[in-house]
């Protein structure tokens, strides 16, 4: 891989079915015992109501991201999102997200919610950078501990005149 600038939002498209491999090869190495599985993830791109964005580099995927959305409801729910561990700490975390953020709001929501462990200092750091305020703790929110800790820290963001 070069070291050419790696965090253009060219870089970014949406997933489709040929994606979930190379996916879920991304999630494994990004979240290891917590990572989702194939039919989670398939699910996830092909069947919720969802969008699920991929970054690209060289051909070869090296994070994603999934936003849930709900009928009626203006609030965006950002499923997962993971960096290649490989690539993580150049930013691409940033783009994605803020891409995610665009989506939503082109599909008419205002507000992104989301759950990571309370222990998480690298999302944690990614989402306050990126103007998520957190909202509550909830105790015992994940079956698997993190860092010794089971408990979500959800955040959440209003996206109207923010990006
Ligand atoms: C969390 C994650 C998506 C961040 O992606 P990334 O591409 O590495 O993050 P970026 O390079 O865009 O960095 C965004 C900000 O977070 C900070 N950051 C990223 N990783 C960090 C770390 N390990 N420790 C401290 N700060 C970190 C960066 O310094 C940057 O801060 P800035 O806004 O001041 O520049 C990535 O670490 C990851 O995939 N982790 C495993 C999966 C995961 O935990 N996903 C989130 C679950 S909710």
């Amino acid at each position: 891989m070069t070291t050419m600038t790696m965090t253009s939002e060219e870089n970014i498209r949406f997933a489709s079915e040929d994606d979930i491999e190379s996916i879920r090869e991304v999630e494994n190495r990004a979240f290891g015992i917590h990572a989702y599985d194939y039919l989670t993830l398939k699910y996830m791109v092909t069947e919720a109501n969802s969008v699920t964005v991929v970054f690209d580099y060289d051909k070869k995927i090296l994070a994603y991201a999934t936003v849930y959305f709900r009928k009626n409801s203006r609030v965006a729910h950002l499923e997962s999102i993971a960096v290649d561990p490989i690539a993580q700490g150049k930013g691409i975390g940033k783009v994605l997200l803020k891409e995610v953020e665009k989506i939503s709001i082109n599909n008419g929501c205002d507000r992104m919610i989301l759950e990571t462990f309370e222990k998480n200092e690298a999302a944690l750091k990614l989402y306050k950078n990126s103007g998520y305020e957190v909202k509550e703790i909830i105790e015992n929110y994940y079956t698997i501990p993190y860092d010794g800790s089971r408990n979500a820290i959800r955040l959440f963001k209003y996206l109207r005149n923010t990006i």
